[in-house]
């Protein structure tokens, strides 16, 4: 299957040769219908195997790997980093022949890998063409072994809560066969795997070819000397996913897509072009391309380069006629050798990308045209856009000349019930919730996103930290990257760099998450400022930026980066009483210090809040202050593993929304924040590690918006009219106990009623961000709010008492999605009373039924502490919401009706297109 692209290509080769003679005489025309470089998609039909257990896994390892004694999960997020301990190899390991994979990002020539003699493996069954398969699991990429479970319970799991309770752990091998056509022959053939988790082998017809062992990073490795062209060829893939790896749940296998990239031996690179502008205004920009071309021949060639701008719509679709064109460019390229070529050019009027709902995104595409002796070679394209982004340390982030407040969340890769196997529709499902709450950054947290989620931000107008590392050369887990990190840091940071540097959303670069190296001095530092200079090789462009949670003004580590990101410190940590005189980390608020140290350095929250809640629980008494740490009888009831909707409560070393908005509001010089989590995310249970999923997401695991969602929509949304109100207001066993009521609006005044009667108007006082009514005692019926902005009525919103449940409704996301087996439909199910209103605290069992050329792929709540296996068709409601997630079946148009039943309600049912 050709990806849409490919098939692009061939009409912009077309549009691009009609501009090339428009605006070069000198370019003669080359045959329009000569296919120069295929990008094709090998996601299908692979067949997979597992180990059963790590130990009885073939030895064909990367490296061994330290014992463990004491994993120690469940440590606070903000502990000490330890010493990371050596393991000696005693055996075999791959390592040698794996390192050159790394070569063309390595800078200096010496360090270079030499690759030793031999194929090791060769000999082993799973990587022969012959072997037969037939038992093994069918499968189709992205695919995540781990996904479908089950859940580990218990306290002594082999998989605890840290890493998601599912079987990320062990040794698991894919194979594929490929067919490369005679016609090929003379061809480079490559492998592109945008990731694979973790330490990825390949073997082709049995011989090693290379691998990969981080696994948020893209690779590429060159087949074309193991190919058998005209014939069968038989790839194997051996991923190799370590226990204790990570904080979060890290997902296991191929869980990107997977490409076949034919170019001819002169072609643009991996990554090969760079494009950035500069003296950029509204008249005019200056567009700068260097573009790296790779002789894989034997021979020196001679060629010419002429790239062609088009604007692009929404859909990647190039609007109207060429731009702007480059001059063309000539270079020699040595035999086995690269070149990199230079240009600018100015356009006039250009449409600039600047983030929404202030600035619109819009995009340019470069079309790279690469000719050998009048021969077209290579068509390469690259998706950029034109913007200025600048950092002001009194005002923070100006995009375009405007002053833009960071309303960011970080978000971890995991796209909930369907686990880290990457989907566009998911990611773009968790992009739409955050845009309508009012976010417009998002900081990749703590790893290189698929690069489709880039793709993603860049179209829909989100400003993005890209990250790289949660670990240096300190351990945070027993099996992290500190591993791996004297051979691989250079490497994964400047592959990094060079696949995502051409993103218009990315503003700034992040190369480490509360590092160990902060509590080590210079030493620490001397690690920071080699990879700072990394990545300022890499892009000149952009800042860099470290998120620092323990580093202080007087410390070395923050003079290294060029951007301060916080984490916590800005508002504060454990500054409640109950700390004093323990050993816990304890910080006074840290912006000013900060600013004083660093007048000349932009500062910003990369981490506030890590506030807890579970969607639809609330407990009492409710504290008074304006945030708090969880605690049983303060938020937290740490026997059913849920904390308080009140929204007031937060890790220890955390604050609550209303407390972060107050500090940033009080430090007009900071930047914004980007809170920790938009979404709930899968392992780091936080407070309760018997549980699956995180607590701090503003938005649960299956996508239904916390109260928080609307806490932030209020504050983030000025301009939009809305009030919500909390709690529910199903509660029989508090007749006469007072229930505090708590009101979120982006007015500046509200009047509460209960039954009819107002129990007061209230107006937020300066850096108040929600209206409490904390005496109200209970009594059923109807809460009503109307809210005020500037005494006019604003918005109103009424909860009432509900009835029983007597039904469910269901409602889909969309009903007409793709036939292409890879879009989704997202179905919410609600339990409901007569009237349609959600009965808050249902957790009524709901099975699942699907007809038509649809299947469901997996259902979910948002409760944390819910260990049915994802790809059950049966799933309790959680305080009234179900989610079923339905795929379209590929080519196979029609009607999909998905049912929801249970006893005693009447059931519901939606109607699905695929087209
Ligand atoms: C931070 C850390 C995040 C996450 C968060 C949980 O310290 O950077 O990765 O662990 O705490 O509260």
């Amino acid at each position: 299957m050709k990806d849409r692209n490919s098939i692009r290509l061939a009409s912009l080769v077309f549009v691009a040769l009609i501009g090339c003679i428009l605006l070069f005489d000198s370019c003669s025309q080359p045959d329009s219908t000569v296919v120069t470089r295929e990008r094709i998609s090998i996601n299908d039909g692979w067949s997979f195997y597992k180990y059963d257990a790590e130990s009885d896994a073939d030895s064909l390892i990367y490296d061994v790997r330290p014992e463990i004694d004491n994993p120690n999960e469940i440590k606070d997020a903000d502990s000490k980093p330890t010493e990371a301990v050596a393991a000696e190899a005693r055996q075999m390991v791959l390592k040698p022949w794996i390192l050159p994979s790394a070569n063309d990002f390595i800078n200096d020539p010496k360090k270079k890998h030499i690759r030793p003699e031999g194929h090791p493996g060769s000999d082993f069954p799973f990587v022969q063409a012959e072997f037969d398969d037939s038992g093994w699991q069918n499968i189709n990429l992205p695919h995540d072994w781990a996904i479908e479970g089950p859940f580990q319970t218990g306290w002594d799991s082999e998989v605890g809560g840290g890493m998601g309770r599912l079987p990320v752990n062990g040794v698991g091998w894919y194979r594929k066969k490929l067919e490369v056509s005679a016609d090929d022959a003379g061809k480079v053939i490559y492998l592109d795997v945008d990731g694979a988790m973790s330490y990825a082998m390949v073997w082709l017809n049995g011989k090693l070819v290379g691998g990969w062992p981080y696994g948020y990073n893209s690779w590429r490795l060159d087949l074309t000397p193991y190919l058998n062209f005209g014939g069968e060829n038989q790839l194997a893939i051996r991923v190799d996913n370590p226990n204790h790896s990570a904080r979060w749940y890290p997902g296991a296998g191929l869980y990107r897509n997977v490409w076949l990239v034919k170019t001819n031996p002169l072609h643009v690179a991996q990554w090969g072009t760079y494009i950035t502008s500069s003296d950029v205004s509204e008249q005019s920009a200056n567009v700068n391309i260097e573009i790296t071309i790779k002789n894989k021949a034997q021979i020196d060639a001679e060629v010419k380069a002429i790239t062609e701008i088009y604007a692009l719509d929404e859909n990647d679709e190039p609007i109207g006629d060429v731009v702007a064109g480059f001059e063309a460019l000539f270079s020699s390229v040595a035999a086995n050798g690269k070149a990199t070529v230079k240009s600018s050019v100015i356009i006039e009027n250009p449409r600039l990308w600047g983030p929404i709902p202030t600035q619109q995104p819009n995009r340019y595409v470069a079309v790279t045209t690469i000719k050998q002796g009048g021969k077209l070679v290579d068509v390469y394209e690259t998706n950029f856009g034109i913007r200025v982004v600048e950092f002001d340390p009194n005002q923070g982030v100006l995009v375009n000349g405007k002053h833009i407040q960071l309303k960011g969340v970080n978000q971890h890769h995991d796209l909930g019930a369907l686990g880290a196997a990457f989907n566009t529709r998911a990611a773009e499902r968790q992009l739409e919730l955050l845009r309508e709450m009012g976010c417009n950054a998002i900081r990749m947290a703590h790893n290189p996103p698929p690069p489709e989620l880039l793709e993603l931000t860049d179209k829909m107008g989100f400003l993005v930290i890209d990250e790289i590392f949660d670990s240096w050369e300190t351990k945070k887990t027993p099996h992290d990257f500190h591993l791996i990190f004297p051979e691989w840091s250079e490497p994964d940071a400047r592959s990094f760099i060079r696949r995502d540097r051409n993103h218009p959303s990315i503003i700034l670069w992040s190369f480490g998450n509360e590092v160990g190296e902060q509590y080590t001095g210079e030493a620490g530092a001397e690690v920071a400022k080699r990879l700072n200079e990394i990545v300022k090789e890499e892009d000149p462009t952009r800042p860099t930026t470290l998120a620092m949670n323990y580093a202080k003004p007087h410390m070395e580590l923050p003079v290294v980066p060029d951007v301060i990101g916080l984490n916590y410190q800005g508002e504060g940590i454990r500054q409640d009483p109950e700390f004093e005189g323990t050993d816990r980390i304890r910080t006074k608020p840290q912006y000013n210090a900060f600013r004083e140290q660093f007048p000349e350095k932009v500062i910003y929250s990369s981490e506030t809040a890590s506030a807890f809640s579970s969607r639809g629980f609330y407990n009492f008494p409710v504290t008074e202050a304006i945030s708090s740490i969880a605690r049983d009888g303060r938020g937290g009831d740490s026997k059913a593993a849920h904390v308080s909707s009140y929204e007031l409560y937060a890790v220890d070393f955390g604050s609550s929304a209303d407390k972060v908005f107050g500090m940033i509001d009080r430090h007009p010089f900071v930047a914004g924040e980007f809170v920790w989590t938009g979404w709930d995310y899968l392992g780091e249970p936080t407070p309760y590690y018997q549980a699956r999923s995180s607590y701090n997401g503003i938005i649960d695991l299956a996508g239904f918006p916390k109260d928080r969602f609307y806490l932030y929509q209020a504050h983030w949304r000025p301009d939009f009219p809305m009030v919500h109100i909390l709690p529910h207001w199903n509660w029989p066993e508090r007749i006469g106990e007072i229930t505090p009521v708590h009101v979120f609006t982006s007015g500046d005044e509200a009047e509460l009623f209960l039954n009819g009667k107002s129990l007061g108007r209230k107006k937020k006082a300066d850096f108040e961000y929600r209206l409490r009514w904390d005496e109200v005692v209970y009594e059923p019926g109807e809460l009503k709010v109307i809210a005020y902005k500037n005494d006019e009525v604003w918005a109103e919103k009424v909860v009432k008492t509900t009835g029983q449940a007597t039904q469910l409704l269901a409602r889909a996301d969309r009903v007409t999605i793709a036939a292409d087996g890879k879009d989704l439909s997202f179905v919410t199910v609600q339990v409901s009373d007569e009237e349609g209103q959600l009965v808050p605290r249902s957790n009524n069992p709901i099975k699942f039924r699907i007809d038509g050329p649809g299947e469901i792929v997996a259902t979910d709540n948002g409760d944390q502490t819910d260990m049915t296996a994802f790809p059950s068709h049966e799933r309790n409601a959680f305080n009234g919401l179900a989610l079923l997630i339905v795929r379209a079946k590929g080519g196979k148009p029609g009607k999909i009706i998905v049912t929801a039943e249970s006893t005693g309600l009447k059931e519901a049912s939606v109607e699905i297109r695929s087209k």
